[in-house]
């Protein structure tokens, strides 16, 4: 292929020419509308593909019929809009709020779980289509394109998966800006627009600029307000001081007692909170990739849900469950992120996690303001006892502690911990503090614990 085709010609292979055997001339594109994806419809249909645009709809505040048409404006044979949503609250999202899976402790998934099921469209309408090449519009930098082309893998091995970040000879922003203007497409695409985002029913992603720095001094509020009238636009702002929301099985049923659907809730929180002053986390991340990068999510359901869910399953599984609860949650959010949904490690993590949400039915209140917290837990089931977690006086005996003391320290006996001169004193002492004296008068020194156990 020449280079007026924009290719790289070292990156090819026998799947970018359409015409080449093995190939497929016909091609679904995961398509959005942006810049890049605009783009790919041109430079595909300018290499011979038959081009099939396919916007998966995931929750996106977005006119997708008005995108459909500019993708047939630019070349596209059919632009069709499928709708994801359904078949994520019926799995992913459920499960992500009652394992309260977060990824490294504070990115709550929000691209992460919608990239399988848009993939999935994808791939159910080459199918239809009598099969086709699969591409998607992911640089070959970030977590998108794993977890298209794992799903790719998964669901439909036999298709040939292109990757245009991966073979064009485009470098950035200001290439497609200017490949589409030379095709004749006056659009509104920004040169100087420097943030990406990613918007779902879930969540919006802000990274770029300023965030890609980590010594850069990032003012919040300024980037909020570039981004404040997406995602979850249109309600009334929440002026109560709490919210109350029932569970059953793991999954929200409710809220301030009034039943409500899955997407209902999470839909009435986003709009409700979209503003408040916790409603977002500025986060590094570890991509898959290994390269780290930073960005703003804004998840108000997603916080409050997972919340309530963890502060639930904290109050209704025992100690050994509850490790359970955390480690599966962990794992879930790991291969969420890694894009193995469509894998046997993410069902076996679902049919763990079963007997675990099964335990989690109850109201969850959460105090709003000045900063959110869990305030009540109402659980039928829980295992959390008035009774006998009080200080008060209650049927526990404080007597039965020093048995249980000595029986469980058998399993710790060792060297007496200040002989060998390293002991916990003379680190203390190093570190110049003045615990030492601490420990004298406490009398917490190993020798003293050990013997009286013998
Ligand atoms: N860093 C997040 C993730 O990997 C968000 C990515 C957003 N994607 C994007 N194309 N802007 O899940």
């Amino acid at each position: 292929m020449s280079s007026e085709k924009n290719v790289n010609s070292e990156k090819m292979n026998e799947w970018n020419d359409p015409t080449a055997a093995g190939a497929n001339p016909k091609c679904v594109l995961a398509y959005s509308g942006g810049l890049d994806t605009s783009a790919i419809v041109i430079w595909l249909k300018g290499l011979g593909y038959e081009v099939h645009a396919m916007l998966v709809d995931v929750g996106q505040d977005e006119d997708m019929e008005a995108q459909c048409a500019k993708a047939i404006r630019l070349g596209a044979a059919s632009a069709v809009i499928r709708d994801a949503k359904p078949a994520m609250f019926a799995s992913v999202i459920p499960q992500t709020i009652g394992l309260a899976s977060v990824y490294e402790g504070a990115y709550r998934l929000g691209t992460a779980l919608a990239r399988p099921f848009i993939a999935l469209e994808q791939v159910k309408y080459a199918k239809e289509l009598g099969g086709a090449t699969l591409v998607h519009g992911a640089t070959g930098k970030g977590n998108d394109q794993i977890r298209f082309e794992f799903a790719y893998k998964s669901l439909a091995p036999q298709y040939p998966v292109l990757a245009p970040w991966k073979v064009w000879s485009f470098e950035g922003r200001k290439d497609l800006i200017a490949y589409l203007k030379q095709n004749g497409v006056a659009d509104q695409f920004d040169e100087k627009k420097d943030y990406s985002l990613d918007e779902n029913f879930w969540h919006i992603s802000v990274e770029g600029a300023e965030l890609e720095d980590a010594k850069a001094d990032v003012d919040v509020e300024a980037v909020l307000a570039v981004v404040k009238d997406k995602f979850a636009t249109g309600g009334s702002p929440c002026t109560a001081k709490s919210v109350t929301v029932g569970f059953e099985k793991g999954v929200p049923v409710s809220v301030d007692g009034e039943a409500m659907s899955l997407p209902s809730i999470i839909d009435q929180l986003n709009k409700q909170h979209r503003h408040a002053s916790w409603a977002w986390e500025l986060i590094i991340e570890n991509r898959t990739t290994g390269v780290k990068s930073r960005g703003l999510y804004i998840n108000p359901a997603a916080k409050l849900l997972q919340t309530a869910a963890a502060s639930l399953a904290q109050c209704c599984l025992n100690k050994p469950t509850y490790d359970r609860y955390v480690s599966l949650g962990d794992d879930y959010a790991t291969l969420l992120y890694r894009g193995e949904y469509f894998s046997s490690q993410r069902q076996v993590v679902d049919a763990s996690a079963k007997p675990l949400l099964d335990c989690l039915t109850g109201e969850v209140t959460l105090t709003l303001a000045p900063s959110l917290y869990v305030s009540k837990i109402d659980a039928k089931e829980a295992i959390f006892c008035k009774e006998t977690s009080t200080f008060e006086a209650s049927a526990y005996s404080h007597a039965d502690a020093g048995g249980f003391i000595n029986l469980s320290w058998l399993a710790n006996i060792g060297q007496p911990f200040d002989q060998s001169g390293e002991g916990y004193e003379s680190t203390l002492e190093t570190a110049g503090n003045t615990a030492s004296d601490l420990c004298k008068v406490q009398s917490i020194v190993g020798r003293r614990l050990v013997s009286s156990a013998v």
